[in-house]
């Protein structure tokens, strides 16, 4: 039996998407709940992706807490329905998160991770970054030891991390297209399609976990509504009036709330509305897409792929392409080919 252990090291570990992804990856392989939202799972046995019970977990967190008290904190999974698997979770611990941005700071980054893949005899591992929003300076020294350590890396937020020093690891981004915008993203293209002109698109969100309480700050926010905000104009070829809202409301905790108001203009001008409502769970849309990154990571890893992995634009709201490649393709389903033609590529010519 070949062994495929993958390490995923988590900038953010005791985060809330952090620790959904450990103990969602648990208590699946417990049997305790199904495996859904992975697109990479049909691929697993093609493609010689490692399964969720290879997948081992390490990361770096300020916060000191072990995983079972920050799901606990984190309040994405009810204190019960983690009791299972309490004991691993705990045995999980952060390890320390720089206090500089310095070389020898991003050295022992980048040692953390060799030890790591060493004393678990990992066939390869991904570095993850889960910083809050704004975080740009330590996502630039997280990228740094990346970059150091030869370790592809994947870039969830929406801050910069300096990607020109990723250019010899295969390195996706940048902000996880995961509810709202990830529908405005196949909306948009299905209107254009039909030849609905859209005059207007007023998104709002109601958010009440931590994320919420940094992105409605102005200023470390403006990154995430830049990312929101862009990619409509490029879908439809012209600027409709659109304006997108995220307001902290502490009693939703992880349950985040949207709602679209959308102005049409059809046949003879007539105007339409149509208005969408989601009640999303934030950390349960991201956690099965990070965990879809890291497996196919390992494969462009795997692969040789240097630079940005286009083929995975559908997890993002800002991909990241190559200099000479244009502008991003931002629809849900032109991205969803491109994704699946590289994994058929991929099993043709592994
Ligand atoms: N949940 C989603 O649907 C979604 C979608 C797109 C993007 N994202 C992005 O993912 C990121 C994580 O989201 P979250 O909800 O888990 O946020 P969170 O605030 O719950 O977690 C961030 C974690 O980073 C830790 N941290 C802060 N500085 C650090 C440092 N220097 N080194 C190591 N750890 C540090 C914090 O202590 C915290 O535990 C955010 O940037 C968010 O915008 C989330």
């Amino acid at each position: 039996m070949t062994m495929n252990r993958l390490g995923i090291c988590i900038a953010g570990l005791d985060g809330a998407v952090g620790s959904t992804i450990v103990a969602g990856t648990l208590l699946v392989r417990n049997g305790q709940a199904p495996a859904r939202g992975l697109l990479s799972e049909p691929w697993r046995e093609r493609l010689d992706l490692c399964g969720l019970d290879q997948l081992v977990f390490a990361g770096w967190d300020v916060s000191g807490e072990n995983l079972f008290e920050a799901a606990v904190r984190n309040a994405v999974l009810g204190r019960r329905r983690l009791q299972v698997v309490a004991k691993p979770l705990a045995r999980v611990l952060p390890w320390a998160a720089p206090l500089g941005h310095t070389a020898a700071d991003c050295a022992r980054l980048a040692r953390d991770m060799d030890r790591f893949r060493k004393r678990h005899q990992l066939d390869g591992a991904v570095l993850l970054n889960l910083l809050p929003t704004g975080r740009h300076r330590e996502s630039q020294l997280y990228a740094r030891a990346a970059a150091e350590a030869r370790c592809p890396f994947i870039n969830f937020t929406p801050n910069d991390c300096g990607e020109a020093v990723l250019q010899q690891v295969p390195y996706c981004g940048r902000d996880g297209k995961t509810g709202q915008t990830w529908l405005k993203s196949v909306l948009a293209p299905a209107f254009r399609a039909r030849d609905l002109r859209v005059c207007g698109w007023y998104s709002a969100n109601l958010l009440g976990n931590e994320d919420g309480r940094t992105v409605s700050n102005p200023g470390r926010g403006r990154d995430k509504i830049d990312s929101k905000t862009k990619l409509l104009g490029a879908m439809l070829g012209y600027e409709p009036a659109h304006v997108v809202r995220i307001d902290y409301y502490p009693p939703r905790g992880d349950n985040k709330e949207s709602w679209d108001s959308i102005d049409l203009e059809g046949f003879l001008g007539m105007p339409m509305q149509i208005k969408v409502n989601g009640l999303w769970r934030d950390s349960i849309l991201a956690a099965p897409m990070c965990l879809d990154l890291a497996r196919f990571m390992q494969l462009a890893a795997r692969r040789a792929e240097r630079g940005p992995q286009q083929w995975l634009g559908l997890y993002f709201k800002s991909p990241y392409t190559a200099a000479s490649a244009g502008a991003p393709e931002h629809a849900f389903f032109r991205q969803e080919q491109s994704l699946l033609d590289y994994l058929a590529r991929a099993a043709r010519r592994p």
